[in-house]
């Protein structure tokens, strides 16, 4: 992370202390990391040039690459070497102070990889990260939706039987068109038996239907993406009244659901319609993005000053599955460095207000 003097509103919104509820820990491996994980292990790789690893244009192809990315995290080293460089890169590019971050175990179960290797390297590479850069990490296990619902129940099961401190919920992701949310109805009602907090992706690429599926069949507390939302007018009132939080990713979904614009982005329209929006950075490195680059792209095509800016940032520590005390303290610790910058940034000739 820079230090010193901001210079400009861009280097702000890099700068500002930032909570991200929406990143996939599989989607955060360097690709320089992927290529020599695939060389350790004999992985056939698409392309030798390492710059060309990540590209793609549709969600499934971006899936494809994903679970080739999964397929090279074999022992308990591969996943807390990337879970440690992973948040390493959320601090050091974003200024990144709390994550939740989703894994998907059926992606490494499947191969043989035992739950407890990945949670164990998982938990091994967080508690590193946060004893370097101050970067606290939570872990959410998600239900991949082309997986049949048994699958998902066993991983469920499975994820409750060897539940680190680390380990606080379920979500679910994979492609939303052909698998809707409903399926795996009886994972989530496990998940909530069993202590575990629930989110899941949801019009993302699928109908505004499925958010409320999500929140009144599901269980969700929160709702990952949900853009598709705006199409129901009613949808979109009864979220705002009751607060739901979205988790909004700008640059991956501009790529795989065309969005090039980002100032015609949905989640424009969701702040302005009154949405309890997050800033995330989804699959970072597959999308040559970080969470300091969300912020410095989307804010300004947004028009967002530094109050909506700190609005962003403290919707997320609302947000966040944190006990009262944990929260309040993160909240006054990010307040604090918010006067702070904005101090700087009220210093700087022709920035916004
Ligand atoms: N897996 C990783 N990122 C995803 C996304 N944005 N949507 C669905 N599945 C995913
Ligand atoms: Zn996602």
């Amino acid at each position: 992370m820079i230090t010193g003097p901001i210079t400009s509103f861009d280097q702000y919104l890099r700068r500002v202390p930032k909570v991200e509820l929406h990143c996939h820990f599989e989607g955060t491996v360097r690709a320089s990391t992927f290529a020599e994980l695939a060389r350790k292990h004999g992985t056939r790789l698409p392309t030798e040039d390492v710059g060309r690893l990540y590209d793609y244009g549709t969600i499934y192809q971006f899936l494809e690459i994903f679970a080739l990315v999964s397929s090279t995290l074999i022992d308990r080293e591969d996943f807390a070497r990337t879970a440690y460089e992973s948040l390493a890169d959320g601090a050091e590019l974003g200024n990144l102070r709390y994550r939740e971050m989703f894994f998907n175990p059926t992606l490494h179960t499947r191969r043989g990889v035992p739950m407890a290797t990945c949670v164990e390297g998982l938990v091994e590479g967080i508690r590193a990260a946060e004893a370097d850069y101050g970067v606290q990490c939570r872990l959410i296990a998600d239900i991949y939706r082309q997986d049949d619902p048994q699958t998902a129940l066993a991983m469920v099961d499975e994820v409750l039987a060897c539940r680190a401190p680390e380990v606080i919920g379920l979500g679910m992701d994979g492609a939303e068109a052909p698998d809707p949310p409903e399926k795996f109805k009886d994972a989530f009602a496990r998940a909530r038996r069993g202590g575990l907090r629930l989110t899941s992706h949801a019009a993302e690429d699928g109908p505004a239907a499925n958010v409320l599926t999500c929140l009144d069949e599901l269980g969700c507390e929160r709702v990952d993406h949900g853009y598709h939302v705006l199409a129901s007018p009613a949808a979109v009132a009864r979220c705002r009244d009751e607060g739901v939080f979205f988790t909004c990713c700008p640059t991956s979904t501009s790529v795989v659901y065309g969005w090039p614009e980002l100032s015609a982005h949905p989640i424009r329209a969701m702040v302005e319609a009154g949405l309890r929006v997050t800033l995330n950075s989804d699959d970072p490195t597959m999308f040559a993005t970080d969470i300091g680059e969300e912020y410095a792209r989307m804010c300004p095509a947004m028009g967002a000053g530094p109050q909506e800016v700190r609005r962003l940032v403290l919707t997320g520590v609302e947000a966040a599955w944190l006990g009262g005390p944990e929260r309040a303290a993160l909240r006054a610790e990010l307040e604090a460095e918010l006067d702070r910058l904005d101090e700087q940034l009220a210093g700087l000739p022709g920035a916004p207000a």
